[in-house]
């Protein structure tokens, strides 16, 4: 069984995941309003991911015995400054939910919980793993500059850049 401070703070978390899939869909659906088609892609997929990361969260909170609450999520923003300025925001928003990640970890051990640690350490690692991916693709877009012909070249090879690390 989890503790009623665990199951509040693992229904937290599928609220967060939730309200990244949207995020990301409002990325995807604006960079794909600005022509770039590729860039779209590569927010449509991590829309995704989040998704099922919060399916995660909601299927194992219900394994272990709680009820997943179905959250409001709340309205991401509609338009971003650019498409570096999206990607850094997508890294800044990565870093909240490590560390969210990281609190888990922390309850887990304090709790003696080590069912919830052994299952949350995926997360760990797949926190790693994105915003690895994510400052990749900002210190290109660095190298590149975020507009022109560069940009267009971006456009076409980032799907290439997914999962390669
Ligand atoms: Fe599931 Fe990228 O946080």
């Amino acid at each position: 069984m989890l503790t009623e401070k665990m199951l509040k703070t693992l229904n937290e978390q599928v609220k967060k995941e939730a309200y990244a899939s949207h995020l990301y869909l409002a990325m995807a659906s604006w960079v794909e309003n600005q022509g770039f088609e590729g860039i779209a892609e590569w927010f449509y997929a991590q829309s995704e991911e989040e998704r099922v990361h919060m399916m995660k969260f909601i299927r194992y909170i219900n394994e272990r015995g709680g009820h997943a609450i179905v959250p409001v999520i709340e309205e991401p923003p509609k338009d971003f400054p650019g498409i570096k300025a999206a990607f850094e925001a997508s890294l800044e928003h990565e870093q909240m939910v490590s560390g969210a990640i990281n609190d888990i970890v922390a309850l887990a051990l304090h709790e003696k919980d080590f069912a919830t640690n052994n299952w949350i350490q995926w997360f760990v690692e797949e926190q790693r793993e994105e915003e690895d991916s994510v400052q990749r693709i900002i210190d290109r877009l660095e190298i590149i500059g975020d507009h022109g012909h560069g940009l267009y070249v971006f456009d076409r090879d980032i799907m290439a850049m997914r999962g390669t690390h």
